[in-house]
């Protein structure tokens, strides 16, 4: 599904901008990874990597298949002057354009729901994780107040927002999820699920 890169960004910034510095540290608390190479699959204009970046030493790549998106995301970077370590690269994460076992933590926010073969992408995923590397894919908003205010301004934009949330990220979806796991052949992961969200955690073990 295309989306309207400038759109979507405007609410990056004025919406979400809280969520990324908070889901940052949440990362890094629960993987334990901070330096290496970090993928960041569906980037958009980039501030999930950029926040991971401004509190590690971690080389980034803000992955997104849009040429809009990019040319956000490559605006971003030269404002954060962090262009040494944060770089953009375009593909589809059905077929990333990566070396096998590459990368040390790879991220996904709000990404996975557009994909149109979970299990493709996340054996792609797999392929590109270096062993005792870790990915995190889902959507999330950090924290309840958090999800609290930013569900209060999209319900005045969006009334059925909690109801497409709900079909992304609902109890339902969990098995669906699972099952696409074990069909991308991946052997170690977990799903966590509270009422802030949704997470895939895959850990690369040999
Ligand atoms: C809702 S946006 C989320 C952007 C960003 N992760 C964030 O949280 O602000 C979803 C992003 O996923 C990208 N995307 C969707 N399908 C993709 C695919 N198959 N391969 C790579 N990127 C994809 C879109 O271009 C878009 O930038």
């Amino acid at each position: 599904m295309e989306i309207n890169a400038v759109e979507f960004d405007r609410m990056a910034r004025e919406i979400f901008a809280p969520v990324y510095p908070v889901l940052a540290e949440q990362i890094i608390n629960r993987t334990g990874i901070n330096r290496g190479c970090c993928l960041d699959i569906g980037c958009g204009g980039g501030y999930l990597g950029l926040a991971l970046a401004r509190i590690t030493d971690l080389n980034m790549i803000l992955f997104d298949e849009s040429d809009d998106m990019l040319e956000l995301a490559n605006g971003y970077i030269r404002e954060s002057g962090l262009q040494s370590r944060v770089k953009t690269l375009k593909g589809d994460v059905h077929s990333i354009p990566l070396d096998d076992e590459s990368i040390q933590l790879a991220v996904s926010r709000g990404s996975m729901f557009f994909w149109n073969d979970r299990v493709k992408a996340f054996a792609e995923i797999y392929r590109v994780l270096a062993v005792n590397s870790v990915a995190m894919i889902g959507g999330g908003f950090g924290n309840v107040e958090l999800l609290k205010e930013i569900e209060a301004k999209m319900l005045e934009i969006d009334p059925e927002w909690n109801e497409k949330r709900r079909q992304r990220i609902g109890k339902n979806k969990v098995e669906d999820y699972r099952k696409e796991l074990e069909q991308a052949g991946v052997s170690s992961y977990e799903i966590i699920q509270d009422e802030t969200g949704l997470w895939i955690i895959i850990r690369r073990i040999a």
